[in-house]
């Protein structure tokens, strides 16, 4: 499938648009249009049901069977500036960036690649930031530096494999990948992801704060409160579902890399000597989650991180990664983290920011020897009745994105088949096979022609249908047509009402995906979808 298909078809269909799309847009930032809507907040659904109100895996608990408790959290976007210093993100969340002096533009430092080209004895290092067609994009951009065309292309030579610019020694030779002139790219730079913010209106430098950059941390400062508040017994879990903020130096591939995006996260608090297992459980299940949606096959995989990959906190992460369609053949992009973080977020809301010394954590000090950033000095550790123990619990997190989910879903969903139009020749379909349960509209209701009190029937069942279930009435056009505007959104069961309804009170149903039809009696329509879709 090619990705500006789909990308087509969101903004055709209503699922997507660009954010202020008619100022000229705004980059990095996505409408969730009145079809994106639905299938987002059934993504959403779908996670906070099956993670937190309908879990019901036995799992053993001091040898015996029990469930663990599941509860949730709301948190604000923009919380005290000092829980970004003890998270690390103060310090630690940033990105290298390139600036180019000629085209004004800013590039991620390791997202820009190129390659050595060469023409009459000149030779250049041409550079992109294309991922899907990389060394067509640096071909165009040879033709282009050495003021050559199309015809000319054979006539390039080209040296070693496309490499990233970070393996460079200088830039002095390096085209950028909007420039007309070389060297004209800076130095790296760090850049802070976070997106600043001044609370009140005196706007000082002590005013300012952040937007969150994850909803996870907003978990940790309430953990204590949540213990107190609902007497959960470790082990258990918080989760939230929010907007998180990182101003990405380069926002691309749709919704992939976004500025403004939504995670829906897991905080699960466990004994320390359990954390191992924990993590595996995790790991496996929120892998199981996204083949129980239908993101099967090798598409997705799960996929541990190398020690040199983790992140400051972490101290073992695996990822579920699918094979997005704008990316480069064989490369697949995270979808979910799921990362043992230890005690490192209790601890450091406690203490204050922790680094890593050898195998261990240790309070991080300034050159006068008092802590960088000073934490809460709350106590933050958990009391087990039972077993009489004080002990600050390990944190297992899947972390998912709720956009980068919709994402896959739509790319997994995206068929083009043949099947036959209203005089039974076969024609090109387009398709949304989305799971029943992550549909945005769950069934249409036709009238097969606009007399014989089919439209007065088609809508009173209509009605009824809305009640339980986001339907969609449609009169326009032959039912051939209709079916097809329906199987484009991924509408799994069309119903049409006919002439037989009138004399027995049955109405047709068909399966978008076999494209099997059979009659069901009308009262017996909300059981039978109800059934089907669930
Ligand atoms: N609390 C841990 C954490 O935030 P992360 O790997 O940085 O970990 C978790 O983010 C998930 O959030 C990612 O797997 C991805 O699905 C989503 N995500 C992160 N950055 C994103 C962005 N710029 N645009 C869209 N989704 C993003």
């Amino acid at each position: 499938m090619q990705m500006e298909q789909l990308v087509a078809l969101c903004k055709r269909r209503g699922f997507l648009f660009p954010s202020s799309e008619i100022y000229g847009g705004l980059n990095g930032f996505w409408d969730y249009g009145p079809l994106g809507v639905l299938l987002k907040r059934n993504v959403r659904d779908a996670w906070w049901h099956d993670m937190v109100l309908a879990h019901n895996e036995l799992v053993l608990q001091n040898g015996a069977p029990g469930l663990y408790e599941m509860t949730g959290i709301d948190c604000t976007i923009i919380m005290h500036p000092q829980i970004w210093k003890c998270s690390g993100h103060y310090d630690l969340f940033h990105d290298y960036m390139v600036d180019c002096r000629e085209s004004k533009k800013r590039y991620r430092y390791d997202h820009v690649k190129g390659r050595n080209a060469t023409w009459q004895g000149k030779t250049v290092f041409v550079t992109t930031m294309e991922t899907e067609n990389t060394q067509d994009a640096l071909e165009q951009a040879a033709l282009k530096f050495f003021g050559l065309r199309k015809k000319d292309a054979p006539n390039l030579t080209w040296e070693g494999m496309v490499t990233p610019i970070s393996q460079l020694a200088d830039f002095s030779n390096v085209l950028g990948p909007d420039a007309k002139t070389v060297g004209t790219l800076t130095e790296p730079r760090e850049f802070n992801l976070m997106f600043k913010t001044v609370i009140g209106a005196l706007g000082g430098e002590e005013d300012t704060s952040f937007l969150r950059p994850e909803t996870a941390q907003g978990i940790f400062v309430n953990f204590k409160n949540v213990c107190d508040s609902t007497r959960v017994k470790i082990p258990f879990g918080i989760a939230q579902i929010g907007k998180s903020f990182r101003n990405e130096i380069t926002p691309r591939n749709f919704t992939f890399r976004s500025r403004e995006f939504e995670q829906m996260e897991i905080e699960f608090f466990c004994h320390p000597s359990e954390s191992e297992k924990w993590y595996r459980y995790w790991r496996d299940r929120r892998f199981r989650w996204y083949t129980g949606l239908g993101l099967a096959g090798d598409r997705l995989r799960l996929r541990d991180h190398d020690k040199d990959e983790l992140s400051h906190y972490s101290c073992g992460t695996a990822d579920v990664e699918y094979q997005y369609p704008f990316l480069p053949e064989g490369e697949f992009g995270e979808l979910e983290g799921i990362a043992h973080r230890g005690d490192f977020d209790l601890r450091s809301h406690m203490e204050g920011k922790l680094v890593r010394a050898g195998d261990g954590l240790t309070l991080e000090l300034d050159a006068d020897g008092q802590p960088r950033h000073r934490g809460s000095g709350k106590d933050l550790s958990y009391y087990d009745e039972v077993t009489r123990e004080r002990f600050i619990p390990h944190v297992i997190e899947p972390s998912a994105g709720a956009d980068r989910g919709t994402l896959a879903f739509l790319c997994e969903a995206y068929h083009v088949d043949q099947v036959p139009n209203d005089k039974g020749e076969p024609t090109e379909r387009v398709s949304l096979k989305f799971h029943p349960r992550l549909a945005p509209i769950k069934a249409a209701v036709f009238p097969l022609v606009k007399k014989d009190g089919m439209p007065e029937l088609a809508t009173e069942l209509y009605g009824e249908l809305k009640r339980h279930f986001s339907v969609f009435y449609d009169d326009k056009g032959a039912v051939g047509r209709r079916y097809r505007r329906q199987d484009e959104i991924g509408t799994p069961y069309c119903v049409t009402v006919d002439g037989q309804t009138r004399q027995d009170g049955t109405v047709t149903v068909r399966d978008r995906d076999t494209l099997e039809q059979w009659r069901v009696k009308k009262d017996d329509l909300t059981a039978e979808l109800r059934e089907r879709l669930s």
